[in-house]
């Protein structure tokens, strides 16, 4: 039997992450198997993944080109130093994705995950600022109700408080602007007509601590893990302009958005608004080996490194696993299947429906709010006795009706491969409804 299969007999000694483990462990949700939009338990049972698993199997699952060039990098180079040695594959990989984003982010620096890639963007940001001679810029400014990764930095800036309450203070001198979410956007869809104003906050954090003291703002544009949070029209060219006026940099945190999530391939396309920098992860190997990346500026890139002479280390920074042959060969892999499939595109052409989809439960009484761009939809529900209880008791009757959400407290976050087809998306919303409809 293969190892994924077999059911150890303790599952005592793993301690799981953002997970109830009590709970959990007396009623275990395992997967055992997982083939383009369903997985399969350890019960047998089929579950559509409505969620890409967490944001990121936007190729759908058990992709073939992805398992053989994996298998190749494994057999041929399975690792080479990234510190003073390189492999081919980061180059090209790299020019690749330097072709995609927007404006001139030409520059891609390699991580494991979101939250590497958010506090390598914040440590890039603030050497930045340094070389530049304005080295006493160090206060980093975030936004509440953003979730930007669990490493200090991201926790730092984030603004989800169970996610900080036991950890102490997180850095210093960080500041938190308003979110964008205002009781008018209720039921709205896209992007909401009133709240551009709230990007003044960026302004007000300017008048009270001084400018020169503001390295970056660092915002999602589309808040995923909060609830999928909107920003209001003419929000993000706001802040633009106030970190330009102010020399502060502005980091999109694109981890869930990056490739083709919004219809586009980044957000930043979406909304029209280039940021000096774009945090990247899931999606970028489609999830299925560890991987994150961080596109630079030219000019970011272009100080930092002229600032150092050129036989020096430029950026005191990086992982034992920065762009490994595995992850590497994961990610172009994922491009090529991405541009045969046109997914973007395809995410594009389905958006509608999906939206469509999520406005249709507007009826149930259950249901305070509504919120989607792209294919990415979240519902919020009427709390039960505690924040959270009613969000467990659907996300498990979901999974045992043979549907996978991602859930947010009482929010429920829908953000299906892009692979999907309608009928996919009709057996998610059908789904939901059978279960929602008993609450
Ligand atoms: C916007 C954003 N930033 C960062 C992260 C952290 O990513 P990871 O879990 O890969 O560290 C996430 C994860 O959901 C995210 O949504």
């Amino acid at each position: 039997m293969s190892t994924l299969k077999k059911i150890p007999n303790s599952l005592e000694q793993h301690w799981m992450p953002f997970t109830a483990n009590r709970h959990f462990k007396a009623n275990p949700r395992l997967i055992v198997g997982a083939k383009g939009m369903y997985y399969t338990t350890h019960k047998g049972d089929t579950v559509l993944d409505g969620s890409s698993g967490l944001f990121c199997v936007a190729a759908g699952h058990g992709r073939r080109e992805i398992a053989d060039a994996v298998y190749e990098a494994l057999t041929e180079l399975d690792y080479a130093p990234p510190f003073q040695f390189g492999h081919p594959v980061t180059f090209e990989l790299s020019r690749r994705i330097a072709a995609l984003t927007p404006g001139d982010l030409n520059y891609v620096f390699y991580t494991n995950s979101g939250s590497e890639s958010v506090d390598t963007a914040l440590k890039i940001a603030l050497a930045y600022q340094r070389v530049r001679g304005e080295g006493q810029r160090t206060r980093l400014v975030g936004r509440e109700r953003s979730y930007h990764g669990v490493n200090f930095g991201g926790m730092s800036v984030a603004g989800m408080v169970n996610n900080k309450k036991a950890f102490g203070l997180g850095l210093p001198g960080v500041v938190h602007m308003r979110h964008t979410m205002l009781p008018e956007h209720k039921f709205t869809l896209g992007q909401p007509e009133t709240g551009a104003e709230l990007a003044d906050d960026l302004q007000r954090m300017v008048d009270l601590h001084g400018a020169d003291s503001i390295a970056a703002c660092i915002v999602e544009p589309i808040a995923g893990s909060t609830g999928v949070l909107v920003p209001p029209k003419g929000y993000l060219e706001r802040l633009r302009k106030i970190c330009d006026q102010h020399h502060i940099l502005l980091i999109f945190d694109e981890v869930i958005t990056a490739f083709g999530r919004t219809g586009k391939q980044f957000a930043s396309d979406s909304f029209g608004v280039v940021p000096d920098m774009i945090t990247m992860a899931k999606a970028l190997t489609n999830g299925v080996v560890p991987m994150g990346a961080v596109a630079v500026s030219d000019n970011i890139y272009n100080t930092i490194t002229n600032a150092a002479p050129e036989t020096a280390v430029e950026l005191f920074h990086g992982y034992t696993y920065s762009g490994c042959p595995v992850a590497a060969v994961a990610a172009l892999a994922t491009r090529d299947i991405f541009e045969k499939e046109q997914l973007v595109e395809r995410a594009a052409k389905m958006a509608p429906k999906f939206l469509e989809g999520l406005s249709s439960f507007k009826d149930l009484a259950i249901v305070t709010d509504i919120r989607g761009y792209g294919l990415l939809g979240g519902i919020d529900l009427a709390p039960m006795e505690a924040p959270g209880l009613r969000g467990l008791a659907v996300m498990q009757q979901l999974y045992d009706a043979g549907l996978m959400v991602k859930l947010t407290g009482d929010s429920v976050l829908i953000s299906p491969p892009l692979v999907s087809e309608e009928q996919h998306l009709d057996e998610i919303f059908t789904k939901l409804r059978d279960v929602l409809k008993t609450h």
